[in-house]
């Protein structure tokens, strides 16, 4: 589909999924390729000794062999054609992912490679003098027989471990385990969305719930309110601390805590209450936790409509009503959707 058709199609689909709630017109962008922040490929050997580095063919783990991404940063493509190129089958050797990542503000670059074996100082020379944007190069041992990427263990071959992002303003350190946004120009459009639903009063006491690197909470923070934030990864909680120090911000803290453990052991009060969940949503419990709360508005950032859907029902059966959802094309070129959901008690 040409890319207003897909906008479009976006929309429709979303207001066909929520009947009866306000649905927006998706928001979109101005060039919508090459705007993937990061990547991660695959290697496999084959038994002739031949390297393939690419995609997973869908349903399946077989490699189709990619030499470019059309919805990936330039810069991430010419780092991975260029490892490719000097990828020979001795280097590929028990290595499993390449993952990249780039902030394109700070012009940062990040190489991990995923394997069994760091033999990687001789490549991470070649790749430091021609990439001088690289700051950081790390090898992840990962060994475990199950389809996790990232191993526990790491050693910095280049650099630190993460790179330096801006959005909206706002200085972050990115950890290779923390998640973050892939595609930065429309996070800054959904982190807009969700202020905009979130409407902060300096003073409001907020939760930011599954808040990665902090990004959502410090610009609640900014506007002036007492934020707490809860992740689970506890390098993202590492990050989302030093994010609040590197921009000045006192007036937010950061808990490494289960999410749904950390709403059922809150009691206090908060003004509003921020959830930006994994794909698979709340948990039915999370919800009636969350609702125990009861936040004067909930703003949930969604990146899977199936789940918000059956979220927002339960939600509704708590007596709480979906105001507004503004779906943002975070994804372009894919059928995936990202919405922001602003509830308030009916
Ligand atoms: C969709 S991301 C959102 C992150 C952040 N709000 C942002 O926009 O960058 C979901 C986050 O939830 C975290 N997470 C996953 N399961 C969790 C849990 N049970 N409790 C708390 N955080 C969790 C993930 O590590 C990830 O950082």
């Amino acid at each position: 589909l040409e890319y207003q058709s897909q906008l479009a199609w976006k929309t429709d689909w979303m207001r066909r999924k929520f009947p009866g709630i306000e649905v927006r017109d998706t928001l979109g962008m101005k060039d919508p390729y090459n705007y993937r922040n990061k990547a991660q490929f695959p290697v496999q050997v084959t038994g002739e000794g031949e390297v393939i580095t690419g995609f997973y063919r869908p349903n399946s783990h077989t490699i189709v062999d990619t030499d470019t991404c059309l919805i990936q940063d330039e810069r991430l493509n010419e780092l991975y054609q260029y490892i490719r190129k000097e990828l020979t089958s001795r280097l590929a050797k028990g290595l499993r992912h390449i993952f990249l990542r780039r902030s394109r503000k700070t012009g940062q670059s990040q190489v991990v490679f995923i394997g069994e074996e760091n033999h990687f100082e001789d490549l991470t020379a070649k790749l430091v003098s021609i990439f001088p944007d690289l700051v950081s190069v790390v090898f992840n041992h990962n060994d475990r027989q199950d389809n996790v990427i990232l191993g526990d263990e790491s050693v910095i071959l280049h650099g630190s471990e993460s790179i330096e992002e801006d959005c909206l303003g706002i200085r972050i350190r990115l950890n290779f385990k923390s998640f973050f946004q892939v595609n930065p120009e429309m996070m800054e459009v959904l982190y807009n969305t969700a202020m905009e639903a979130a409407d902060i009063h300096p003073g409001d006491s907020v939760i930011d719930m599954y808040s990665g690197t902090g990004t959502l909470g410090l610009l609640a923070a900014r506007r002036g309110a007492q934020v707490t934030g809860v992740e689970i990864v506890p390098e993202a909680v590492e990050n989302a601390r030093e994010n609040a120090r590197l921009n000045g911000i006192t007036n937010a803290q950061f808990v490494c805590q289960d999410a749904t453990e950390f709403a059922r052991g809150f009691q206090e009060q908060a003004d509003v209450l921020i959830v930006d969940p994994p794909r698979k949503g709340l948990s039915g419990q999370g919800i009636e936790d969350i609702a125990r709360i009861d936040p004067r508005r909930i703003v949930y950032v969604s990146c899977n409509p199936n789940t918000l859907k059956r979220d927002l029902e339960r939600f509704e059966q708590k007596g709480w009503k979906a105001r507004w959802v503004q779906p943002v094309d975070m994804f372009p070129q894919t059928p995936n959707v990202e919405a922001v959901c602003l509830l308030e008690k009916e």
